[in-house]
């Protein structure tokens, strides 16, 4: 029998935020259904959390299918969409990704809609659909009219621009949806900056190791983090529940706690970690920047959402997680 708080279903759930969602529904009293792609090589770290024996329920579904997302939206009073093509790699073409994304997204709404019992529908953007954008790059905040404009991106020429086009149509595709279906599917959008902290799987998700760049010494990402934004994986679960309970939910909400520069995060690194080499500001001059506007999470917090996790938290739960691991 479902719990009181009723059935809801994630996507993609062995992914990093999706995991951790998962985890926080079930303490928050939530039956889960969630979604799995078949070729996963372990699920044990979903099929051990607390509450899941009596209240987690496995799906098999892939993207590619849109129609196998079905069955894992039944008797569900609400949808958390966050499985998405991630591959940052230009192997397939941006056509090819933004199928199966849209593709996706379209078939998992339309069964929300069908199911007549789900009441709203929570799309996980991300701050790649809202920063850029030549009007803001001298603009000290952003905030959510702002949307990524396609020739800008690619006149940046960004390795992942593939990804970035693909999770802004599907933002825009996923709130058309709700205009269109007027009060009978509400979407709401949270839109996270990079996602760090603690992690469920035995993998370092990706965002992670872009976060810990200057702890692992991966130069490549050390340009994304000139100036950006990061919020914890623990915050950006208990948002998504709350655009979801939030009776006036709508449109979209950007999930952003902390600004900063890589000269104040390498300085922040070295004291608190001083067990690592951490490069020193001087010697970060020479990177070529991509440099991100601060983020503004008013709306968001408006709505009576509080932050509850600094740098402190996300690194060190990082860090603990790396360990536990075997992966520093
Ligand atoms: N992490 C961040 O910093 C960040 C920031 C902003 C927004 N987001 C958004 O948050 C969501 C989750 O991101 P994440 O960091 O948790 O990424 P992740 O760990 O890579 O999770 C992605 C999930 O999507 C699933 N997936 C990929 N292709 C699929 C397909 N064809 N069919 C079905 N499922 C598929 C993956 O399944 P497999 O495990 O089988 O690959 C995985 O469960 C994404 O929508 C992402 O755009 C993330």
């Amino acid at each position: 029998m479902d719990s009181k708080k009723g059935r809801v279903c994630v996507t993609g759930g062995t992914g990093y935020v999706a995991s951790w969602l998962v985890m926080r529904l079930l303490q928050n009293g939530y039956s889960v259904n969630t979604t799995v792609r078949t070729d996963h090589p372990d699920i044990s770290y979903l099929k051990n959390l607390p509450n899941a024996p009596e209240r987690l329920q496995i799906f098999n579904a892939n993207l590619d299918k849109p129609e196998t997302f079905t069955p894992a939206v039944k008797d569900c009073v609400g949808v958390f969409h966050l499985a998405h093509p991630m591959e940052w790699n230009e192997n397939e073409t941006e056509e090819t990704k933004t199928k199966r994304a849209i593709g996706g997204l379209l078939g998992i709404l339309q069964a929300s809609l069908d199911s007549k019992t789900v009441k709203r529908f929570v799309y996980t953007s991300s701050a790649s659909t809202v920063i850029f954008n030549a009007s803001c790059k001298n603009l000290d905040t952003i905030d959510e009219e702002s949307w990524t404009d396609f020739d800008f991106l690619r006149s940046l020429g960004l390795k992942g621009a593939s990804y970035v086009i693909t999770k802004t149509l599907a933002e825009r595709t996923a709130l058309e949806f709700s205009e269109k279906n007027g009060s009978s599917l509400e979407v709401v959008t949270l839109v996270p900056p990079f996602i760090h902290g603690p992690f469920l799987g035995d993998r370092c998700p990706n965002s992670v190791k872009a976060s810990l760049a200057l702890i692992f010494g991966d130069e490549e990402y050390y340009k994304y983090f000139a100036r950006t934004s990061l919020v914890h994986v623990d915050d950006v679960a208990r948002a998504h529940i709350h655009v979801f309970e939030y009776p006036k939910a709508k449109g979209r909400y950007i999930c952003s706690a902390v600004g900063v520069t890589i000269d104040k995060l390498s300085e922040f690194l070295s004291t608190r970690y001083p067990e690592y080499r951490i490069p020193k500001p001087d010697s970060l001059k020479g990177i070529e920047p991509v440099e991100f506007s601060e983020l503004s999470s008013r709306k968001l917090m408006e709505t009576g959402f509080e932050f509850r996790c600094g740098l402190e938290e996300m690194f060190d739960g990082a860090i603990r997680s790396c360990k536990e691991k075997g992966l520093l």
